[in-house]
């Protein structure tokens, strides 16, 4: 059993957190050429909607790494003193932050480069279901901070190499 988080897994949790957080922001920046290719026509493409392309591929490139990393090298367990249903909300919190991650590359991928409406529509539904799981993620991670007070936060900042 490890310890807790390496460099590199805290690392990966942050630089993806702020892609992620990006990729929400900026998306509006790919809707005009996503119209034109909607349309029939030939997309140009923006530098920013080109950003959304590439942080999107980068973000599932990263995930894999992380789970590779996850499986080969381990994660500390959840702390101590949680009833099951908190560790049953916190697995499935993070494993539905990976499915979604994974989930909307995917589609965005698929919907660009097979140019399918369809699959665009899917990709959309991912936006509320970012904002939900995320929202839970960060006020649980404050709970524990500031209510349990069990040092979680301190977990992905400080490397256990
Ligand atoms: C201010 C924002 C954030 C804070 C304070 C935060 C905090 C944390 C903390 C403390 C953990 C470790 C939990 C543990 O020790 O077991 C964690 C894990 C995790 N976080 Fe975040 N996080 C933030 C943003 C995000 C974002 C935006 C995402 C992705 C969309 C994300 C995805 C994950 C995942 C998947 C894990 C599970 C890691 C694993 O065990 O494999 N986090 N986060
Ligand atoms: C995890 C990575 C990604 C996230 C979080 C993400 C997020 C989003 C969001 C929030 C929207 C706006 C949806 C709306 O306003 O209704 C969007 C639109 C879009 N994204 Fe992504 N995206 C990601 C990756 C990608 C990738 C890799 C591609 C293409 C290679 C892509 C292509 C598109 C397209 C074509 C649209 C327009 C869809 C439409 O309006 O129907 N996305 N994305």
């Amino acid at each position: 059993m490890v310890k807790g988080f390496s460099r590199t897994q805290i690392a990966l949790h942050w630089v993806v957190a702020v892609l992620i957080v990006f990729q929400l922001l900026f998306a509006d920046s790919i809707k005009p050429a996503w119209r034109a290719v909607r349309n029939g026509g030939t997309a140009s493409l923006s530098t920013m909607a080109w950003a959304h392309i590439l942080g999107g591929i980068l973000v599932l490139a990263l995930v894999v790494w992380r789970l590779w990393l996850r499986q080969s090298r381990g994660v500390p367990d959840l702390p101590g003193g949680e009833t099951g249903v908190m560790k049953m909300a916190a697995l499935a919190g993070h494993w539905g932050l990976y499915a979604i991650m994974i989930g909307a590359a995917v589609t965005g991928l698929i919907a660009w480069y097979g140019a399918i409406p369809a699959m665009g529509e899917v990709h959309q539904m991912f936006q509320p279901l970012f904002y939900i799981l995320i929202g839970v993620h960060v006020l649980a991670a404050l709970y524990h901070h500031f209510i349990l007070k069990d040092g979680l936060l301190n977990r992905m900042r400080q490397p256990q190499d």
